[in-house]
């Protein structure tokens, strides 16, 4: 392995990321991009450097080369100074090793010593198999640097793949870190609408009072996706949309939808909050689970004027797979602010768009005065906190139309995040990359909440497992999900908002 000719004073403030997998995807598209955004916004450390660690046989040239394309494959329309992703390259450098062979942890800690690093952040961006190898090794090969600065290590979902698993996963972390080393990522904590939801409920007056189960219908909660299972079908197929997104991303909205209001803005306080959202939905077993679910997976149909193939016939998808892409749920908060109110979550890949909302449907008036069910016709009222894209807040509302006829029509009132702070909000992974650096872990995840988020999942799983293969409904990429999902929330009296 080529030398790393840099030597600084020892322990001097130097900070470091160690990638452990930067070969691959996730350190292209979403972690490069998001630390050279950081770097031109000053927000980095210094000195700062970029140690990745992996099996290919790469010099440190060679992954200067590929990390620079990933800056300027992946930043968006942003313009990109070279000078300051010139720096940032200037200090990365590459460990040859596979996972197993300790004498790589030997040569990634005297780099750290060499190069004068202090504090140092462990990222798991390599397929999850590899968490506990890598985890044992960090701990056998005592990479500490130096006594005085501090490690944490970031953890990249799927956090286990079920209860069981997470809580050995978490064993070993335990093993070598402490709690507040770990930092659990679920890359929607990071999304600035899904902090905003926070900000909308906590730093308003008007909306709180009216967020219970008294006024609100009931809750939808949307995560849409266009795409295919893509290029991630080794990982995807085992599974499914269940492990994928609803066991963190729903779950996660969920809670931040349905919290109490923390005693401060702290990582303990909010975390204590989500936690007992979660504590509080009502467990599924057996039938139960069955009937308040539904899966389904996409056959071939027609996105954007695109054919696109079913998901058994994706790349390494098994033609007999029963994976789901798709899936319904109706859940509930058995406490005193949102008793009977019905929550549906649903998240699928291939459908029209790429979507995720949160809908606050309000109850229908009392009365019909206008002979209508409802002042905006026979859509009540609604609040969508948009998480993305076209990132705001819309509320429906019934005006009168003009005209001598007391005619209802529906209205909006909108807020845009693009149009009221200037441009695009800033992407999820600069924020929790920052945090992580920074040492606040209110934005990601803490073991009580995967834990809980796996009991519900778990439950759900296992009832589907008693399900035969013959009875996972399909549907047409390109449309609005299963007939079975309509008919899911037609037996409640309501309907889904269309994607
Ligand atoms: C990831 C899932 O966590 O989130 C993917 O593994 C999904 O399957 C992705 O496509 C969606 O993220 P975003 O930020 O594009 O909504």
């Amino acid at each position: 392995m080529p030398e790393i000719d840099i030597i600084n004073e020892p322990c001097s403030e130097g900070v470091a990321i160690v990638i452990f997998g930067v070969t691959g995807d996730l350190a292209l598209r979403k972690l490069m991009p998001a630390l050279y955004e950081n770097a031109k916004n000053s927000r980095l450390p210094s000195p700062f450097y970029i140690l990745g660690f992996a099996r290919r046989p790469w010099s440190h040239e060679k992954m200067r080369d590929v990390l620079r394309q990933g800056v300027l494959d992946y930043s968006g329309d942003k313009e990109i100074d070279s000078e300051i992703l010139e720096l940032l390259l200037d200090n990365a450098y590459y460990i040859e090793s596979t996972f197993e062979d300790e004498d790589g942890y030997h040569r990634l800690d005297q780099a750290l010593h060499q190069l004068g690093v202090q504090n140092t952040l462990f990222y798991l961006s390599t397929p999850p198999g590899l968490y506990s190898t890598i985890v044992e090794n960090i701990g056998k090969s005592q990479l500490e640097s130096c006594q005085e600065g501090w490690r944490r290590i970031v953890v990249e979902k799927p956090f286990g793949r079920d209860l069981e698993s997470a809580r050995t996963l978490d064993k070993q972390l335990h093993s070598v870190f402490n709690e507040d080393q770990i930092y659990r990522m679920d890359h929607y904590l990071g999304k600035e609408t899904v902090q905003n939801i926070l900000a909308f409920r906590f730093g308003n007056g008007i909306f709180e009072p009216l967020w219970n189960r008294k006024y609100i219908d009931h809750i939808q909660i949307t995560m849409a996706e266009n795409e295919g299972v893509g290029t991630r079908a080794g990982y995807y197929d085992q599974a499914g949309v269940i492990r994928d997104v609803f066991q963190n991303h729903l779950l996660q909205l969920m809670a931040l939808t349905a919290m109490e209001a923390p005693a401060v803005f702290s990582a303990k306080a909010v975390r204590d909050e989500k936690v007992k959202v979660l504590k509080s939905i009502a467990d599924f077993r057996g039938q139960s689970a069955l009937e308040n679910t539904i899966r389904a997976q996409y056959v071939s149909g027609t996105i954007d004027g695109k054919r696109v193939p079913s998901y058994r016939d994706e790349p390494n998808v098994a033609p007999d797979s029963i994976t789901e892409t798709y899936l319904a749920a109706r859940l509930f908060i058995n406490n005193w602010r949102w008793a009977g109110v019905p929550f549906y979550l649903r998240s699928g890949k291939r459908l029209p768009h790429r979507v995720t909302e949160i809908a606050i449907q309000y109850t229908q008036v009392p009365l019909a005065l206008f002979g209508q069910r409802n002042l905006a016709g026979d859509a009540p009222n609604v609040m969508v906190l948009r998480i993305q894209p076209d990132e705001g807040i819309t509320l429906y509302l019934g005006a009168k139309s003009p005209g001598s006829v007391m005619q209802i029509e529906p209205v909006k009132m909108r807020f845009s995040y693009a149009e009221a702070f200037s441009g695009d909000p800033p992407e999820a992974y600069e924020r929790l990359l920052l945090d992580s650096l920074l040492g606040d872990a209110t934005l990601f995840t803490r073991s009580d909440e995967v834990e809980e988020a796996w009991r519900l999942t778990d439950g759900i799983i296992s009832a589907w497992a008693t399900q035969g293969l013959g009875n996972l409904p399909v549907y047409e990429a390109g449309t609005q999900g299963p007939q079975s999902a309509e008919d899911f929330i037609r037996k409640d009296g309501r309907q889904w908002r269309r994607i």
